[in-house]
């Protein structure tokens, strides 16, 4: 039974269905910098319904792709579905025709044995977008990201990864390293025997496989780290037995179980040189963002949005959403300190103790450097969904908060002034749910 409606926010888990392929312009109120001129391209899931049935979570809606171009102080919309096959199927079909979070199409029999024979990834990325290669690429958490024109919105194809990269699960989050002109990525190859395989991605195109690491019970995560040297990949004790995957019948993430007995496992892997150097454990934790890392004295600062279990996937699933349910499992910034010269333990501190999500930072300067400044949504009124902007002085410790009842920020992305001389020089963009309208 679902809890008593608490919030408005579950406004914000309708269906938009309405494409608006041309852009319109937007009213302005106050003034925007100059200098802003560009793209804010966004996706999400959008469509929650096919034919009879509904999604089950949030993450599994059909995406939408969203521009916002800034030009000369005005802002123009446009927005289009993702035409991924697993839209487009579900049109035609009017079913749901791919497996995607927490839904599973309905299968008679031999569906689901012709299933275990050809799983389907889903194609539906409606998780993050990133340069990537020097394309514009949509994604999700299988290995099929989309490469979509920054312009019109338009599909324009699976961004494929070769044979060496093979897998079927990976992140939305891919890390740029400037110094090196590339992405990093992780892809993991889940069966009999896994593997998470470490990548690059280079802005000309080249894939390279930069390690691998066996796994007996692949873990769910999100994203992953990266400093100026190193890649961490960060083991939450959120994982699957890869048979379950094919034979259990159950949706992707409802094969997964919380073993707290297993603890928090960092895996630190060299970029250049592609060699594990050092496996540490520490008391179990969840989380879906890594913020930031960086060498710190004789080891690294990996900074993430720590939950202390998975319980927020489940507080995310539609039906409570859209019940304006209280959430009650929030992640707070922590940051974890791994030795690397020895084998002395992993210590965790909390940098500030207020809720936090979607996460972001000054990329351009700070991204595996020591930084200063997060900025995410945060949650002002106890209960209610993510309804505020956060920023944290990392060094400090000190929060400074926008909040307005009723108003839903998303991910605030940062974006540098073109003179800062100073960390948080710049302008924040993010996309606001207003409920009293
Ligand atoms: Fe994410």
């Amino acid at each position: 039974m679902l809890d008593k409606p608490s919030f408005p926010y579950g406004a914000g888990f309708r269906s938009l269905t309405a494409e608006t392929p041309a852009p319109v312009a937007l009213a302005v109120t106050g003034a925007l910098p100059a200098w802003l001129k560009g793209a804010l391209l966004r996706t999400g899931p959008s469509k929650f319904e096919v034919g009879a049935r509904t999604y089950n979570h949030w993450f599994d809606g059909l995406a939408m792709l969203h521009r916002f171009a800034l030009e000369d102080g005005g802002v123009t919309y446009a927005n289009r579905f993702l035409k991924s096959k697993a839209f487009c199927t579900a049109e035609a079909s009017g079913k749901i025709s791919y497996s995607e979070f927490a839904t599973d199409p309905c299968r008679t029999l031999f569906g689901r044995v012709a299933a275990i024979f050809d799983p389907k990834l889903t194609d539906n990325c409606c998780v993050n977008v990133s340069h990537y290669a020097r394309e514009i690429v949509a994604f999700t958490e299988t290995s099929m990201p989309m490469r979509i024109s920054q312009d019109t919105l338009e599909t324009l194809g699976v961004f494929g990864y070769g044979a060496a990269l093979k897998g079927q699960v990976s992140t939305a989050h891919p890390h740029y390293d400037a110094k090196r002109a590339c992405h990093y990525n992780y892809i993991a190859d889940l069966g009999l025997r896994s593997l998470y395989r470490l990548c690059a991605i280079g802005d000309d195109g080249t894939e390279k496989l930069v390690a691998e690491l066996p796994v007996d019970r692949p873990a769910y995560m999100h994203s992953f780290g990266m400093s100026g040297d190193h890649l961490i990949l960060t083991e939450f004790p959120l994982v699957v037995n890869p048979i379950d995957l094919k034979l259990s019948g159950k949706p992707f993430i409802r094969n997964y179980r919380w073993e707290p007995e297993r603890g928090l496992v960092f895996h630190v892997v060299e970029k250049d040189s592609g060699k594990l150097v050092r496996t540490a454990k520490v008391d179990a934790s969840f989380a879906f963002h890594h913020v930031n890392a960086f060498a710190d004295r004789d080891g690294l600062a990996v900074d993430v949005v720590a939950y202390p279990d998975a319980t927020i996937i489940d507080q995310l699933y539609l039906a409570r959403l859209r019940a304006g349910t209280k959430l009650t499992a929030t992640g707070t910034l922590t940051r974890f300190h791994l030795p690397l010269k020895s084998e002395a333990p992993v210590t965790r501190r909390s940098l500030a103790d207020v809720p936090l999500e979607l996460p972001r930072i000054n990329n351009e300067s700070c991204a595996g450097k020591p930084y200063r400044y997060v900025w995410g949504t945060g949650i002002e009124a106890q209960g209610d969904f993510l309804d505020s902007i956060v920023k944290i002085d990392v060094a400090t410790g000190q929060v400074s908060t926008w909040y307005a009842a009723g108003l839903y920020p998303g991910e605030p992305v940062f974006v540098p002034s073109p003179s800062a001389n100073a960390e948080d020089d710049g302008v924040l963009l993010s996309v606001v749910l207003d409920t009293g309208k």
